[in-house]
């Protein structure tokens, strides 16, 4: 890319973590959703954030945008200052890892505008001073796919180590989003320091089969091993009718059930083809008897990443 760019406009999609057994390690990106971010330069030194779609910190020292793109920047020795725009067309605080999208999109942006060429592995690092900013705490499992794109395993943050996951070509998502609002950092405050010996032998268990059913697409054992015992049993509390909608789902013959980062997006897997109708209007039914809006988007892994529009 040419130094001389004056902006850059990218797409970085939105992502589903704790996938399953992979608290903090496990997750992938998804089709359709995501932040459209615009970055140009400034003649001066400030971060001016422009946030459409949705109620941003703008202080550039809260927006986990800024506080990404200047740990970037000061790596580069660079003083610049620039026009961010963030267009969001999913909402923030949902668990589909917006803070990721708006983080990773903004390096990736700035490391196309700057004309640096640094491959993507090596931006993660920074996406993620800005993450932890949104959290409280520095994980990759939403700023890796969201950066990489497909279905990612994060073994390590500092220094990035990871690696990418097969999973069958025909693994269709579905989305469910109640509107409540649970913020990241709380959602990890209600979670216990330890966990027994027990509960680590059967977490370890379904990683293993998650695993194996994924890359051989064998969906029974994705079925039975799309479970966790770190998160989901505190979490799911602050989730309305979660046991009601993980009933429906599991009763339609879903390839699996979870919670998505931390809440309240809950997320089903599937099989291309497999009949998703009568069960969206059990949901629907569900949340509207309760007066909470929901909505439900149909999905597949996204592939790319973030990526230049
Ligand atoms: N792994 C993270 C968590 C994902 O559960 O806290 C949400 O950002």
């Amino acid at each position: 890319m040419s130094a001389m760019l004056k902006s850059v406009t990218v797409f970085a999609p939105a992502s589903i973590s704790n996938v399953g057994p992979g608290f903090d390690v496990l997750g992938f990106a998804i089709e359709g959703m995501g932040d459209k971010i615009t970055l140009s330069h400034r003649t001066d030194a400030e971060y001016v954030i422009e946030a459409l779609g949705a109620e941003l910190p703008l202080d550039p020292k809260r927006n986990v945008a800024t506080v990404a793109l200047k740990s970037f920047c000061d790596s580069l020795g660079h003083k610049g200052g620039f026009d961010i725009t963030i267009e969001k067309n999913f909402k923030p605080g949902s668990g589909l890892g917006s803070s990721a999208s708006s983080a990773a999109g903004t390096v990736f942006a700035a490391n196309e505008l700057l004309g640096k060429e640094y491959p993507k592995t090596q931006l993660i690092g920074y996406a993620i001073d800005g993450e932890a900013v949104a959290s409280g705490n520095r994980h990759g499992d939403n700023i890796v796919p969201c950066m990489l794109g497909g279905f990612v395993g994060v073994k390590a943050c500092d220094p990035f180590e990871g690696f990418s996951l097969n999973y069958p070509e025909d693994l269709k998502v579905l989305i469910i989003f109640p509107d409540v609002p649970i913020k990241t950092s709380e959602a990890r405050q209600i979670l216990p320091e330890q966990i027994s010996m027990t509960s680590g032998i059967q977490q370890a268990a379904n990683m293993a089969g998650l695993i194996k059913g994924m890359t051989e697409g064998d969906y029974d054992l994705i079925r039975s091993s799309l479970k966790d015992n770190f998160a989901q049993p505190f979490r799911k509390t602050l989730i309305p009718m979660y046991d009601q909608v993980e009933e429906v789902v599991m009763a339609s013959g879903a390839s699996g059930f979870n919670i998505s980062g931390s809440g309240p997006t809950m997320f089903a897997f599937f099989r291309e083809g497999d009949e998703q109708s009568a069960l969206k209007g059990k949901i629907n039914q569900l949340y509207h008897s309760e007066g909470i809006k929901v909505q439900l988007h149909e999905s597949t892994v996204n592939k790319n990443g973030v990526e230049l529009l």
